[in-house]
């Protein structure tokens, strides 16, 4: 009989089903509440692919909309409105869908329609920037519009705020912005962000929040529009599950597919190990490995085989997580076999520091197929360089790093 399998390798974890991370949730629970009470604070979650940003964006929306309770705070009740960066996002787009995200929200009663309605009024005005206007005048467009945006911003969080009229008071607006790194230079992230928490506090508004996602690299593109845009945030960096979340995340899932599911599934406590293992806390990793084997198991009960059958078989867990997150970096942007072996031998110390002369000893070609790989891989940010000691070099990505190691492993016998 056909199982419903409970875990999501392809999509961010829905709160019910979302582990760990207690630390970063109890200190966007302490911005939430400042914000909520006129400290506004903004943060920055980062982190590499598959680490879990939109899962984490996903529980804070449900956390700053009330939708859950946090134990240690009254429920709150902000006004949540999330956007998607991707490199075509311009500025007045942003803007447009912010506009629309809030009245959609608040438009419950004919007088906060009419408030929103004339307070708004200038996103209908706005021109599309690229339609043949000279730069120096579309900066003035953009400033113009950052001041409008700001403005209207301010005056909408304070009606609501400030519960003048007979609506229901809510705590401010939070802004839930993922992919921040695919910015495009032409959006100027960094300087968006900054100019408009600055003009927020002159207007005298102080109960919005932004909360950004995105790989590391968010940092440099923030800060190539906007030096000190960065300081604008806290940085929330996010790294592994622990042992015991990563059998949270098993257990978890098994127990949503046992409230549906006729016939019960039980796991192994070696499979459970196998994964968090295999995983080394990688939620893509996790929700993967618990897929496959969950799909590979035939006796109701997910064992150590299981899991390692369908991890490293053809077209299994690994090859699944390869084409989704990690195969087009190596191989559409690698074209050489001999780069690929640079990389998996690297990938044996995962994102460590490996020195040329280690490479070299395990490497089949000639110093200099190792140097200009070394150069081509570093200059595809692929790989760093050690900035404090020469002939040092590392993998970016430790998910990358262990999924090279994993793949390579297909290749030799199981033990
Ligand atoms: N806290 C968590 N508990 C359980 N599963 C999680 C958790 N966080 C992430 N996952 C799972 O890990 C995978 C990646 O999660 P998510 O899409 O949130 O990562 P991401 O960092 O946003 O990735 P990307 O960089 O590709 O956008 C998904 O399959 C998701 O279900
Ligand atoms: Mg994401």
């Amino acid at each position: 009989m056909k199982k419903l399998n409970p875990f999501k390798p392809n999509s961010p974890v829905p709160p019910a089903m979302f582990a760990g991370r207690i630390s970063e949730i109890e200190s966007i629970e302490k911005s939430l509440f400042q914000t909520q009470n006129g400290q506004p604070s903004n943060l920055m979650v980062t982190g590499d692919r598959g680490i879990g940003k939109s899962s984490l964006l996903f529980y804070v929306k449900g956390l700053a909309s009330g939708g859950i309770k946090s134990p240690d705070y009254e429920r709150f009740n902000f006004v949540t409105v999330d956007l998607l960066v991707s490199e075509k996002t311009d500025i007045s787009t942003l803007v447009k869908l912010a506009e629309r995200k809030i009245s959609r929200e608040l438009s419950k009663t004919e007088a906060i329609r009419s408030f929103l309605h004339t307070t708004w009024e200038f996103v209908k005005r706005i021109r599309i920037m690229d339609s043949g206007i000279g730069p120096e005048e579309k900066n003035s467009e953009i400033e113009i519009l950052l001041d409008d945006f700001s403005y209207s911003l301010a005056e909408t969080s304070k009606r609501i705020t400030e519960n003048a009229s007979a609506e229901e008071k809510r705590d401010g607006i939070v802004f839930v912005i993922d992919e921040c790194d695919s910015a495009s230079p032409d959006l100027r992230l960094g300087y968006f962000f900054k100019n408009v928490t600055e003009s927020l506090l002159h207007h005298g508004c102080y109960n919005v929040m932004f909360i950004i996602a995105g790989l590391p690299t968010v940092v440099e593109k923030l800060s190539e529009s906007h030096p000190s845009s960065i300081r604008v945030f806290t940085q929330v960096p996010l790294g592994e599950l622990s042992p015991s979340d990563r059998r949270y995340v098993v257990d978890r899932g098994l127990e949503e597919a046992n409230k549906v599911n006729k016939i019960q599934t039980k796991i192994s406590p070696d499979a459970k190990i196998q994964i968090s293992v295999l995983s080394e806390g990688y939620p893509n990793f996790i929700q993967q490995f618990s897929f496959s084997a969950f799909e590979e198991d035939s006796d109701n009960e997910i064992s150590g085989d299981d899991v390692l059958n369908s991890a490293f078989k053809q077209g299994g867990a690994i090859d699944a997580i390869g084409s989704r997150y990690y195969a087009s970096d190596f191989y559409d942007r690698i074209k050489s076999d001999e780069y690929r072996e640079v990389l998996s031998i690297m990938a044996e110390k995962m994102n460590e520091w490996i020195t040329k002369a280690e490479i070299r000893a395990k490497f089949s070609g000639d110093e200099s197929t190792l140097s200009n790989a070394l150069s081509a891989l570093v200059g595809r940010k692929i790989i760093l360089r050690n900035p404090s000691k020469i002939g040092e070099y590392r993998l970016q990505q430790r998910g990358f790093a262990l999924w090279i190691k994993l793949f390579g492993d297909k290749s030799k016998p199981k033990a």
